[in-house]
């Protein structure tokens, strides 16, 4: 497929890492060192932003929210599919500032520079299956039949990184604060990270954690400090707020 990405920052170039191999990709982006760079490092076709002719093309809007409207203000023509990455941006909004034939959201991770995003869309059934094809060449995929369960999506899967950034970085400096070397706990995250992928998408959580904890042990004290710091309402709220961020 033919697929004009938009823009030049973190998310374009996880898409462009993950479909180049598959699809036939043009990044069009206001920054030309950029542009110039990505031609050579992904061997891709760049253009110019301003006054892009988009008539009958699928684009990727990879640019910032609040972006859209400057970004799209100058391009020409009737697209023909335009998926969209914008998070928070309704299908509604994105059709007031550029034209198509058919509009789908989707919402990756940054682990689509791995190809192991975790991504949802949703909007015009007619384009579901091409859409899905070319988020898969990012990792997993998820239809979902509304926004409002693409929104809260985005809090789970697209913030999703941030947030277990934070329980990484939180488990790092807990074991330095007992006398661990930084180096000796980042290397412990990092591999207690990669161990948990295979368990959670095998087993329940709450299996998970049946199967480590044994009475009156160290995993039973951890895990009680947690809930007395309120840290499963912690995570509860976070959803809620990044969802209601959407709104
Ligand atoms: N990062 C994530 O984990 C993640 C996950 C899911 C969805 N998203 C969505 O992906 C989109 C891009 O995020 P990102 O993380 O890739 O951000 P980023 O690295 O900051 O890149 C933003 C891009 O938007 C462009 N841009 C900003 N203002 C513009 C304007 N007025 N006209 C034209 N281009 C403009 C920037 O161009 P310049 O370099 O020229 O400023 C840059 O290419 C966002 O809508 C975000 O909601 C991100």
């Amino acid at each position: 497929m033919e697929l004009v990405i938009v823009g030049s920052g973190k998310m374009a170039r996880a898409i462009i890492e993950g479909a180049r191999k598959l699809h036939d990709i043009t990044v069009i982006a206001r920054d030309e060192d950029a542009l110039k760079e990505m031609a050579k490092k992904y061997k891709v076709k760049t253009a110019a932003l301003k006054s892009f002719n988009i008539h009958g093309k699928n684009l990727i809007l990879c640019m910032k929210p609040y972006a859209l409207k400057d970004a799209t203000s100058t391009l020409m023509g009737r697209a023909n599919l335009i998926l969209s990455v914008l998070a928070g941006t309704k299908i509604a909004t994105i059709k007031q500032n550029i034209k198509a034939n058919h509009y789908i959201r989707v919402m990756p991770n940054l682990a689509a520079t791995f190809k192991k995003s975790m991504t949802t869309l949703c909007g015009d059934e007619a384009y579901k299956d091409e859409a899905i094809e070319i988020c898969k060449s990012l990792g997993k995929t998820l239809w979902v039949g509304s926004e409002k369960e693409l929104d809260i999506a985005t809090a789970v899967a697209g913030s999703g990184p941030a947030f277990l950034a934070l329980v990484a970085e939180a488990l790092s400096d807990g074991a330095v604060k007992e006398g661990l070397k930084r180096e000796d706990a980042n290397l412990l995250v990092k591999g207690l990270f990669e161990g948990f992928a295979p368990l959670i998408k095998n087993e329940h959580p709450a299996l998970i954690k049946d199967g480590v904890m044994s009475p009156g042990g160290t995993t039973a004290a951890g895990y009680s400090a947690l809930e007395e710091y309120g840290v499963r309402n912690g995570f509860i709220k976070a959803i809620t707020k990044a969802y209601e961020r959407t709104l």
